[in-house]
């Protein structure tokens, strides 16, 4: 399925207008930065993938999450990342990145390469969230020279939120955090 804006999702995807211009804008940020940084033709198409798919499931409803990931006591929230995953997995994507990157990127995962650390900063950083939009546009041109520093803090960010808003850490963000802090 391709959309208005020449993203080729999967035909199993289900998500919202509003949704694909969210990943409409995480590609786009991919490829700026792909560009920016000179990678080449195989890790350029893996952070275009991984952004284009990334959300690919966040709009399906509770049941079939739970059903496709046989999950039935985290989040709701933490599951279209590992269900778009299995998915992928299923029709045969053999990319360990790509997928690493979809599985884990509500969460984090320690042990990324660049492409879920890449999708990882673009979801969070992408122009069309409401706050701190600033800090955000700052830290968005600061990838392509300080792609460390700047996951570390595009983590250190995404973890202050999630404790200001009373929410649980998952394992996999605690990990993250000690891995990177
Ligand atoms: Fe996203």
């Amino acid at each position: 399925m391709s959309d208005k804006n020449g993203l080729h999702l999967p035909g199993w995807s289900i998500t919202s207008s509003k949704r694909r211009e969210h990943i409409g804008r995480v590609v786009a940020l991919l490829n700026r930065w792909a560009v920016a940084l000179g990678l080449d033709e195989r890790e350029s198409r893996a952070w275009h993938d991984a952004g284009a798919w990334h959300d690919a499931l966040r709009d399906a409803d509770e049941r079939a999450l739970r059903d496709m990931t046989r999950e039935h006591d985290r989040p709701v929230g933490l599951l279209h990342g590992p269900a778009a995953a299995m998915k992928l997995e299923r029709d045969g994507e053999p990319r360990r990145d790509v997928l690493d990157a979809i599985r884990w990127h509500t969460v984090g995962c320690a042990t990324w390469s660049r492409t879920g650390r890449a999708l990882y900063m673009a979801d969070f950083l992408e122009p069309g969230r409401g706050f701190m939009q600033a800090d955000r546009a700052f830290l968005a041109e600061q990838v392509s020279h300080a792609f460390d520093a700047t996951f570390r803090q595009v983590v250190r960010m995404r973890l202050e939120w999630v404790l200001r808003e009373g929410k649980g850490l998952s394992p996999e963000t605690v990990a993250l955090w000690n891995s990177v802090r």
